[in-house]
């Protein structure tokens, strides 16, 4: 280990190495394929067309017709009724022959993921990086569980007295609700499913009303797979159909990702009763999420990643860096390379291949992330010009205090504050405090500040030397705890189980 002082004196000689992946190069935002790498490594899309033929044939596909009507309750409680009839004979269904229903769907997602890309495009406002990144998460998902599932779900035999055995198996829970968020309309709505449907359970997935198109597509693809239609079914709708959903005592587990507040709401709805019996509830959350620099922070490396994290995909990330947090001496330096850096962001169409940052997702987020951005005006350090649309123009505000940032702002409006030489520990307790804990990011090349850092941060992503965003399936394990979430890791080695029952059989021979 380094102390900051021998590092200040002797910069080259003395830079410690603290672990994890750093990158070879910086990915420039405007660097789409580059910058979509980040979801998956292994699925080279890119070599299959060039970056203008996807961009044209996603434009080809501007029509994307009109949103599929909203399930009445009864509807609801219909497609619960066909799932609950299905269970049995789904969890009865050996796990390999699942797994392979996974596999075969990974497949057709990469098959159709120009239609695919097209819909998050156009209907989620995803840019064509991001959108790419979309389907290489759900194809990585898909594998990944099948993957986990052949393995883990194998019975374990265990110790006992002579002529007895001891088995312990995993097995489905019933119908479970899945419910998702406009903001990876895709990854995350058959992340959940294809967790739940590998585990034995029939599932009824509700997508967010902004994104249904895209999810009536991935279900049609996942029954194509293989995915019996009754294991699988879809219903549309916002918070009623929602509400019906996990109100009803024959859904057995929740899988929900969205705010804070509606995951309260479907905790209290789960309890509502005495009868129903007790149900996991598997939350993904919002965060308040910061980045702490030090001066000892390559610069150029900060910069880049501070623009990725914080503006990237409009900032509407769960993982998005909400709150800067650099050291006192280095702040100047900081900000005036970050504008730099912002000057140069392309913001509009998604559909434009340049683009970097495309649209917020609807009038409302419009709305209430501008009026949010003009309250406080007087506390701009930065912002760029924009076209006129639902375009919220990257912005930078100043804090006095970390404490300042209360609410999570899902938009590209990134916060600063300062931390002061020899207050680190303090800073963490400070971030600590929100009672979030979803992504933290530090940049510093001390191996103890690391160290410290790695002890204390309370999230459930800490991200160093690096971008905060992207969460790489089966190497990032992605979920956050506290405000944050329920701790499932979404693309980690123990999130089926959460889908599970554990069952015990000790026979007597
Ligand atoms: P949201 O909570 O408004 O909606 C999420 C889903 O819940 C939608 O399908 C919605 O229709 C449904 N819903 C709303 N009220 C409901 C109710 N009472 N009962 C049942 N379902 C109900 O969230 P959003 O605006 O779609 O997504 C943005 C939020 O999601 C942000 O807070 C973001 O941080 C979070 N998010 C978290 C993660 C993660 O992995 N931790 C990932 C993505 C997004
Ligand atoms: N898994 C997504 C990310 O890491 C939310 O950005």
């Amino acid at each position: 280990n380094v102390t900051e002082e021998e590092l200040l004196a002797d910069p080259v000689e003395k830079v410690a190495s603290v672990g994890g992946t750093r990158h070879p190069s910086i990915p420039l935002p405007a660097d789409l394929y580059g910058a979509a790498r980040g979801n998956s490594e292994g699925l080279d899309l890119q070599d299959a067309m060039t970056l203008e033929d996807t961009a044209s044939a996603i434009a080809a596909r501007a029509d994307i017709g009109t949103a599929p009507t909203d399930s009445t309750v009864a509807e609801v409680h219909a497609a619960i009724a066909a799932a609950d009839a299905a269970f049995d004979g789904w969890s009865r269904t050996p796990v390999d022959t699942r797994a392979t229903a996974l596999d075969r769907l990974a497949d057709l997602l990469e098959e159709h993921r120009i239609d695919l890309m097209a819909l998050a495009v156009h209907e989620a406002g995803k840019t064509i990086g991001d959108a790419l990144g979309e389907v290489r998460e759900a194809a990585d998902f898909c594998r990944y569980y099948a993957n986990q599932a052949r393995t883990g779900f194998a019975p374990i035999e265990l110790p006992g007295p002579t002529g007895e055995s001891n088995t312990m198996r995993l097995e489905g829970r019933g119908v479970f609700a899945c419910i998702a968020p406009w903001n990876f309309p895709l990854a995350i709505f058959l992340g959940q499913v294809t967790a739940a449907v590998v585990a034995g359970n029939s599932v009824v997935a509700k997508p967010a009303p902004q994104t249904p198109r895209i999810a009536v597509r991935a279900v049609a693809l996942a029954h194509q797979a293989g995915i019996p239609k009754d294991v699988l079914k879809l219903v549309i709708g916002g918070a009623e159909a929602g509400n019906a959903l996990t109100g009803d005592p024959r859904v057995m587990g929740v899988a929900f990702t969205g705010s804070t507040g509606t995951a309260k709401a479907i905790a209290r709805s789960l309890v509502a009763d005495d009868v129903r019996p007790i149900v996991p509830l598997i939350a993904e959350t919002g965060g308040l999420n910061a980045m702490i620099v030090d001066s000892t922070a390559l610069p150029e490396q900060v910069i880049a990643d501070v623009v990725t994290s914080a503006f990237r995909s409009a900032g509407q990330r769960c993982s998005a860096l909400r709150l800067l947090v650099v050291q006192e001496d280095v702040i100047d330096r900081t900000l005036d390379m970050l504008k730099g850096a912002m000057d140069t962001l392309v913001v509009g169409d998604p559909a434009d291949p340049r683009t970097d940052v495309g649209p917020v997702i609807d009038d409302a987020a419009y709305r209430k992330l501008e009026d949010y951005r003009l309250s406080v005006k007087d506390r701009w350090l930065h912002t760029i010009v924009v076209p006129e649309g639902r375009f919220v123009a990257p912005t930078v505000i100043r804090l006095d205090r970390i404490e300042d940032l209360t609410k999570e702002w899902f938009g590209p409006i990134l916060h600063v504050a300062t931390w002061k030489t020899g207050t680190l520990d303090e800073t963490i307790a400070r971030i600590n405090r929100s009672g979030y804990g979803l992504t933290m990011g530090l940049h510093s090349r001390i191996a103890s500040r690391c160290e410290r850092t790695v002890a204390a941060a309370r999230v459930g992503n800490l991200y160093v030397n690096r971008s905060m965003i992207g969460a790489i399936v089966g190497s990032q394990p992605f979920g956050g705890e506290g405000l944050s979430g329920t701790g499932p890791k979404a693309g980690g080695p123990h999130y089926l189980q959460r889908f599970a029952v554990e069952r015990t059989v000790s026979i007597d021979t």
